[in-house]
């Protein structure tokens, strides 16, 4: 469905043109030596065909993925229906083959001559195919795909003249057991050939639509559209002046020829009703082969401003813009869902006003949107499936309502999947989630010979103009976490070596260059993280000059983070978390739920660490060594080791539910420690680092498996996305204790990401597991007032314990029994915002815990029925004792759906209602009945 969607835009330009759609069916699937011959469809990819003749089995399906290693070893050939709709004769004189995306090394063929060879997935390709189709004689044209065995392929180019002289990272081409290597010559998704949460298919195909054109001489097609907003004198990477005027720049590619004379352009603006805002014509018209330009300004007052998620409205415009020939007659036109903001990634030096306010030294590493900086609160999106033909607005779209209904306003879109779609783009737009963009670009020393250099160019260029006019897009960022490499590795600063210089080629020189030629509004950075730059120059061949290690000390501080932690010993421990200016990556993995696994594994394998377990986990621990089982299991084993030091160990008779007690487990720990961390960072709005950003890693999953996602692949939710939709509220209160620092007072903060300030009330109480209060020194309640500035964290209290266990023994408390329950009540205008946490001095595995004695009412009918999915409310109470990390778990695949909250802790005779939305049901309500309650006390039982 959607993909005819996309299409629809590009058929809209009118006239007697013949565009025919050769997305759909009638396509046939071959292997090299045509044994095996299926019907097929576009857009495709190998494995869905063949899944879908019942030639293999799911490839996400158990060891599969294994089995299945023979599919990217052969080359497969897609070849068409006869095209009896084509004119092969008649005024249509000129033809074109559009493809909007050929994964990825394609031989293509019409009537049996040749068309053309590609080799990036990442391109639009058109061919003028006018003379061969006229040299199709009788014959009914046939179009014919033959697509190269990528594995091999990357193999041959790494040896071949266009490989490295000094291949020298040892990513680029090296082989492990779970995973095809040589990925960096491909321009092809990098975690095709597997990651450490994907398995390894290398799909090939042509994943996106192909259509031809037909035209009459003196007609256009547009085939890609740049639409720039910006405020006039905006520059890329600094902050505008939001009292200008809108420049609103349209630049449309085509195919065709334009008349000579008399060209002119339009915009006409309506609102989301269809209501007109303004037509305005376009001037200072430039015309290049196949490409027309022009530009007008809109006064500020004429429109509303887009704003991110939890900031505003997300009000969104339809632009068309209009191309007119002698005395105005339409040649054509294209029509774009448009916002008008700003949006800047602000690394300009700290200055002096906020150096003497207590700002660290260095430069920001925030985000600005309208001219207001940001906390930006989000993860990491990964390709929602290994095979993206099969990826459905629906599975999208409910990903950013997830987003959207976490208090959300960013993901990092990371660098190694695919260009979003514009139909995902949208889903941003409309939910106000943006999107820190990268060109795919990961880990990975890249070719560098003129080839590659203009195939990244062309790859960059194209992409860069096709999505600048959502309004969700942050930035462009030239790939993950490279510049770390090169600093780790690589760099010496007398003497650059060849990495260095070859890194500045693509990702400081061909890279920027694309995105400052088409695009005023954007920042871009060279890597994910980046160090910032020391220079921009915007007429250089280098318009950033990167600080790197070129520091004012050791106190300054310039950089996002990157950090990851697999020490159970240490997840909670405040001085292991990096201190930067902004968090774009971390996280812990965890097991999806038993209901998950079940759509990707046979009851029998359902168990902790089955064959399936074991072969779906990639995560592998830095420097471990052994057989690819060994390896799985001392991945798995961080996180059993995570669960026995933290939780009580489930050991459960039935085998089922002592696996569904495991995953969950797993769930708890990593939602606690993200959460923690996510806290952390927040609170650094307030500290010296004026840290502004944390997006955890990683928010979505493309199968089930154990990695670090929130969202498992079927979009059920893991714990923690709950726990950080709790800890992303605008104002969070919470404990930091610090064992190995020089203090170990209990500090309390409140934090706030309002624009506002806000002022209100924290209170706290010490007490028991069962719920009764307890002393701890002095102190056992209070209430303390507490104001935060707008972006900002405030030191509420210490609790000053010269050792908080020695207090709590001098008190007579033990440590296992003793829970301190926080919570703030705040005001910014007539606007309440309340949180509440809780800090344990003992694990959940040494707890004094209670049974809480969980009681749930479950709704009889649905609270309510709307388009959007009915609701129903649950209420669940803890009458007997405290209850840690209640869980209402829907015990079925029958429904899907989210809650409002989940994964809390009760205290002891608190209720709550939470409410589930459903999407899909095909229980008839029946879900209802399995709906169960269960909290970390569980675990201790049978
Ligand atoms: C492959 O998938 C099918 C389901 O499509 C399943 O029946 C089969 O057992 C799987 N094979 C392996 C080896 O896991
Ligand atoms: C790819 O290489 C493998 C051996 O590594 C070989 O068996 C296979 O036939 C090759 N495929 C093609 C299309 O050449
Ligand atoms: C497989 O495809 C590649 C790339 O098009 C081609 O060079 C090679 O000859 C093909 N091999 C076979 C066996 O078809
Ligand atoms: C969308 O994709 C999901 C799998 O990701 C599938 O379960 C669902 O049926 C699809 N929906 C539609 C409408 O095709
Ligand atoms: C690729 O990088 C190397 C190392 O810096 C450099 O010597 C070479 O000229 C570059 N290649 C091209 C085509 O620019």
């Amino acid at each position: 469905m959607r993909w005819s969607l996309a299409f629809s835009a590009f058929v809209a330009s009118g006239s007697a043109q013949l565009v025919t759609d050769l997305t759909g069916s009638g396509w046939t699937l071959r292997s090299q030596n045509g044994s095996i011959s299926i019907p097929a469809s576009v857009p495709s990819q190998q494995y869905i065909d063949l899944y879908k003749a019942h030639v293999i089995g799911d490839p996400l399906y158990g060891l599969n993925n294994t089995e299945q290693s023979w599919v990217p070893l052969q080359n497969w050939t897609y070849t068409s229906r006869a095209l009896t709709d084509l004119q092969l004769t008649g005024a249509l004189s000129s033809t074109y083959l559009v493809f909007q995306g050929l994964d990825t090394f394609a031989h293509i063929t019409l009537c049996n001559q040749v068309v053309g060879d590609t080799d990036n997935m990442f391109r639009q390709y058109i061919f003028d195919v006018s003379s061969i189709l006229h040299s199709c004689g009788h014959t009914t044209p046939q179009l014919s795909i033959n697509f190269g065995s990528a594995v091999n392929i990357t193999h041959a180019l790494s040896a071949g003249p266009d490989a490295d002289p000094d291949d020298n990272f040892a990513d680029s081409c090296s082989t492990t057991s779970s995973e095809f290597s040589c990925k960096p010559y491909a321009r092809k998704e990098q975690s095709d050939f597997g990651w450490d949460w994907a398995p390894s298919l290398v799909p090939a195909g042509p994943w996106q639509p192909i259509f031809a054109v037909q035209m009459t001489p003196g007609q256009v097609h547009v085939n890609n559209a740049l639409i720039d907003i910006y405020r006039k004198e905006q520059q890329n990477n600094l902050p505008s002046d939001q009292g200008m005027p809108w420049v609103f720049n349209a630049s449309l590619d085509f195919v065709g020829s334009l008349p000579g004379v008399q060209i002119g352009m339009s915009l006409s603006l309506a609102d989301a009703n269809g209501k007109h805002v303004l037509t305005q014509a376009l001037g200072g018209i430039t015309q290049s082969p196949g490409t027309i330009t022009g530009s007008t300004s809109i006064a500020p007052a004429a429109v509303q401003l887009w704003w991110p998620n939890g900031m505003g409205a997300q009000t969104l415009y339809t632009a068309t813009v209009s191309v007119t020939g002698l005395l105005g007659v339409p040649i054509t036109s294209v029509t774009k869902s448009v916002g008008f903001r700003t949006i800047v990634l602000n690394l300009s030096p700290v200055s002096d006003t906020e150096l003497a306010a207590g700002v660290a030294p260095g430069a920001h590493w925030h985000f600005e949107v309208n001219g207001q900086p940001f906390y930006a609160k989000g993860a990491n999106f990964i390709p929602p499936d290994p095979l993206w033909p099969r990826v459905n607005a629906t599975k999208v779209e409910q990903l950013f309502a997830l987003a959207q209904a976490s208090h959300m306003n960013m993901f990092r879109v990371w660098a190694s999947g695919a260009y979003l779609p514009d139909w995902v783009y949208d889903a941003a737009d409309r939910t106000g989630i943006l999107l820190w963009s990268e060109f795919q670009f990961s880990d990975a020393e890249y070719p560098n010979s003129t080839h590659y250099l203009q195939n990244y160019e062309a790859e960059a260029y194209y992409n860069a103009r096709r999505v600048n006019h959502h309004p969700s897009l942050a930035l462009w960022a030239g790939g993950n976490e490279l510049e770390a490499i090169i600093l780790a590795f690589f760099f010496s600063a007398d003497q650059p070596g060849a990495l260095q210089k070859q890194y500045e080629q693509i990702f400081l020189g061909v890279l920027p260059k694309c995105v400052y030629a088409n695009s005023r509004s954007v920042s871009y950075i060279p890597s994910s993280t980046y160090h910032g730059w020391l220079k921009l120059d915007f007429d250089s061949e280098m318009p950033q000059i990167p600080r790197y290690l070129n520091t004012s000390g050791p106190d300054a501080l310039y950089a996002d983070t990157d950090a990851y932690n697999y020490d159970a010993n240490t997840l909670f421990d405040i001085t292991s978390y990096p201190i930067g200016r902004f968090a774009d990556e971390f996280g812990f993995h965890s097991m999806p739920s038993s209901l998950t696994w079940a759509t990707a594994a046979p009851p029998e394998d359902l168990y902790y660490p089955s064959e399936t377990v074991i072969n779906h986990n990639r995560h592998t621990p830095f420097g471990a060594t052994g057989d690819a089982d060994a390896l799985s299991l001392a991945g798995i084993a961080e996180m059993t080791a995570a669960v026995e030091m933290y939780l009580p160990v489930p050991g459960k008779k039935d085998g089922a539910a002592n696996f569904t007690a495991w995953c969950w487990s797993t769930q708890v720990v990593q939602a606690d420690d993200i959460a923690h961390q996510i806290a952390f960072y927040r609170r650094g709005s307030g500290m010296r680092e004026r840290q502004m950003g944390a997006l955890y890693w990683m928010f979505n999953d493309l199968w089930a498996a154990p990695t670090w996602a929130a969202v498992e692949s079927t979009n059920r939710q893991k714990v923690l996305y709950y726990a950080a939709k709790d800890i992303f509220s605008p104002v969070i209160v919470n404990a930091y204790y610090n064992t190995s620092g020089r203090t170990s007072d209990l500090q309390i903060w409140v934090t706030s990401d309002l624009f506002a300030p806000v002022s209100g009330i924290v209170s706290y109480s010490w007490v028991n597991y069962a719920g009764g209060a307890i002393t701890v020194g002095t102190l056992s309640t209070g209430n303390i007032s507490v104001s935060v500035g707008a972006v900002n964290a405030t030191h509420v209290t210490a609790l000053h314990y010269v050792d908080l266990s020695s207090t709590l023994a001098g008190s007579g408390v033990d440590a296992k029994d003793a829970l301190l329950q926080l919570s703030v009540s705040a005001k910014a205008g007539d606007t309440t915002y309340t949180h509440s946490a809780v800090f344990h001095p003992a694990t959940l595995a040494q707890a004094a815990l209670r049974d809480p004695g969980l009681a749930l009412t479950k709704p009889k009918v649905p609270t309510s029925n709307s388009a959007a999915g009915s609701t129903y409310t649950f209420t669940v109470s803890a009458p007997k004792a405290v209850a840690a990390w209640v869980w209402l778990d829907v015990s079925t695949n029958a429904v899907t759906g989210y809650w409002t909250e989940n994964g809390f802790w009760l205290k002891e005779g608190e209720s709550r209602s939470m409410v589930f939305t459903v999407w899909e049901d095909w229980s008839k309500g029946k879900w209802v009945d399995g709906v169960n309650a269960r909290s970390v006390w569980d675990n201790t039982l049978p």
